[in-house]
């Protein structure tokens, strides 16, 4: 009783200061730091109508029993998620740099859509991507509606991909595999197999959908983390050694073009992975 009351006063207080009060000192902020090309350009009213519309709005909403608090999806519209995470910001900036604007990219997990939103203002235009849960694609839907993106958005599981039409020059899993690897977002665990086995799987399921030369962008929980003396949370219990990844990556027909280490956001240091498909996908001996 106690703590649901505590629940809804936080929820209000979120509510009423966060909405508002966090999405302006955001924007204004952006704004006054001369970093406008991370701002949505949204209406804010109409976007958290859409995220009301299908129930995305607060944990209660998504998981029917969680708290009252603002969900993660609409946090990270009103706290500008491609801006504030160092890690996502860093990856966009490499992303834009190098991939070439014509490219077919793929987004797995996507979201609310918010990360394909930054690439198409940036010139990308061939972007489709999915999502496991139902109401983040419908919202999805909706904010490529109100952006007028175009966007080709459906519902699927990325650990087994079944709408998947065509073969793509960037395939991006970026904050979600490591996460949903634990169980969260309603993903089955699957006790047995080990951390090696489940990157080797991703892999292997991506090479099938990648043209040779084509790249996958996949963020991972660094094992650096599991040195207690550094990390004192243990929130994602799937983390991968520099090693490990080269080696499934070799041993699905990849190698690791870029690794960039993030420490400064998330609860654990996190590896985003450039990986390029050289075209060989299966398990090969390495001499
Ligand atoms: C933390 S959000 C990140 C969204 C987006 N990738 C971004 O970086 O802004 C994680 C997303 O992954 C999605 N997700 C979780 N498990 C998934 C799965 N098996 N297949 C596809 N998407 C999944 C969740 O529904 C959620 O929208």
């Amino acid at each position: 009783m106690l703590k649901n009351a505590y629940e809804t006063f936080m929820g209000a207080r979120n509510g009423l200061f966060l909405n508002w009060f966090g999405f302006l000192v955001m924007k204004y902020w952006l704004r006054f730091r001369g970093r406008r090309e991370y701002d949505y350009n949204l209406p804010f009213v109409k976007t958290r109508e859409i995220f009301k519309k299908h129930n995305l709005l607060t944990n209660h909403d998504v998981y029917n029993n969680g708290d009252h608090l603002l969900s993660w999806w609409f946090l990270a519209f009103l706290r500008f998620r491609n801006y504030r995470e160092l890690g996502a910001r860093e990856f966009l900036r490499y992303f834009c740099e190098t991939v070439d604007k014509k490219s077919d990219i793929l987004v797995t997990g996507c979201g609310t859509c918010l990360l394909m939103l930054h690439l198409f203002r940036k010139g990308f235009a061939n972007l489709d991507g999915f999502d496991y849960l139902p109401q983040v694609v419908q919202v999805a839907k909706g904010i490529d509606k109100l952006a007028k993106s175009d966007f080709t958005l459906w519902e699927d599981d990325g650990f087994n991909p079944l709408r998947i039409k065509k073969k793509y020059d960037v395939v991006v899993a970026v904050h979600w595999v490591f996460s949903a690897w634990k169980g969260n977002y309603f993903n089955k665990i699957d006790e047995n197999k080990n951390n090696k086995m489940l990157l080797q799987e991703f892999l292997l399921i991506y090479a099938k959908f990648l043209n040779t030369g084509g790249l996958l962008m996949i963020e991972l929980v660094d094992s650096y983390a599991s040195q207690k003396r550094f990390v004192f949370q243990d929130i994602y219990p799937i983390k991968h050694s520099y090693p490990e990844v080269e080696e499934c990556a070799r041993e699905a027909g990849y190698c690791i073009e870029k690794a960039h280490l993030c420490t400064e956001s998330g609860w654990e240091p996190r590896i985003f992975y450039v990986l390029r498909f050289k075209g060989k996908a299966g398990f090969q001996n390495s001499e």
